[in-house]
């Protein structure tokens, strides 16, 4: 889907016009790679809208930073009131909202301590991003980076190589998206997503240690699942667990809950979004959305008037 135009962009402490956001073709991210990056759901309630865990995500920003050693000139309160601040200038929610951090204009070397760092914050509609309503995936070729190779949990633009491939992958072999194994061949994630499978009632998610990244939706549903009293296990899991489960579903922000429908065209139990698929994703996004109580405190409102207010 194209990138749908908004006003405004916040650049280094400024708001720019869209058609001014431009950088040079010798900055150094865009030879190397070097950004960070995040992305945000702004959801609209009952009555205007909110941020979906604006300072965990821009925390995670910082720490991104921090892994490459990109010094960041904003901290965590002035990056969230950024948020605020360019959503509130366009107007525009329910919207998406994609901060990022990256090496400029400098010098040509690999070393990046000489190009400046840049931060620019843009929102703009977007809707669903796992098409359908059940996702039918395969298990990818390419492996997830290994530990010790490319940071997993820094979310950073050299990361998506990867993601790339296994998305491309999966696209020309006719799935909506690829699961990849770590380096030890056990289940890490999608390409944009974390993994989740359940089993004789117990939810499973794979460990950070392999090589995922330390989804805000998978912490979120951690919590609600852990609210409701699953049982819940972060844990090394092999592939055919997937062929066996009861239930399989992607999360993300922009995935939000997706459940998945069969993995290698092997359908998971009858093909349809289970009972603990479906609590958690109505929870989730009815936390979200305004209509369940944020007993967390992950809603950070916005001043935007939207069109279509959620209805109760
Ligand atoms: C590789 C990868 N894993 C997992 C996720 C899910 O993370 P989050 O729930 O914070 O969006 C994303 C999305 O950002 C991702 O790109």
């Amino acid at each position: 889907m194209p990138i749908q135009p908004t006003a405004k962009i916040w650049h280094n402490g400024n708001l720019i016009p869209w058609d001014k956001a431009q950088i040079h073709v010798m900055s150094h991210v865009v030879h190397y790679g070097s950004s960070v990056f995040e992305g945000l759901r702004c959801y609209g309630q009952p009555s205007g809208a909110a941020v979906f865990r604006l300072p965990e995500h821009m925390q995670r920003l910082l720490d991104s930073a921090k892994i490459y050693r990109m010094p960041m000139a904003y901290s965590l309160d002035q990056l969230s009131t950024a948020v605020v601040e360019v959503i509130e200038a366009n107007g525009i929610a329910p919207c998406y909202i994609r901060p990022i951090a990256f090496r400029g204009y400098g010098e040509i070397g690999v070393n990046p301590k000489h190009s400046p760092v840049d931060v620019y914050i843009a929102n703009f509609p977007w809707g669903k991003y796992v098409p359908g309503d059940a996702a039918d995936v395969c298990i990818s070729s390419w492996n997830r980076s290994a530990p010790n190779t490319t940071p997993s949990l820094a979310k950073a633009g050299g990361n998506y190589l990867n993601s790339q491939l296994i998305r491309m992958e999966a696209d020309v072999n006719g799935y909506v998206e690829g699961i990849a194994l770590d380096v030890n061949g056990y289940l890490s994630e999608g390409s944009g997503e974390n993994l989740f499978i359940v089993r004789n009632g117990v939810i499973y998610t794979t460990p950070l240690a392999n090589s995922v990244l330390s989804g805000i939706t998978r912490d979120s549903i951690l919590t609600l699942a852990r609210h409701f009293g699953m049982p819940v296990v972060e844990q090394a899991m092999p592939r055919e667990l997937l062929y066996i489960a009861d239930e399989v579903f992607f999360t993300g922000t922009a995935a939000e809950v997706t459940p998945i429908r069969s993995v290698d065209r092997i359908t998971i139990a009858d093909g349809n979004p289970g009972p603990i698929t479906r609590q958690l994703a109505d929870e989730f996004i009815g936390i979200a959305n305004g209509l369940r109580p944020d007993r967390y405190g992950w809603l950070t409102p916005v001043n935007v008037n939207v069109e279509q207010p959620v209805s109760v």
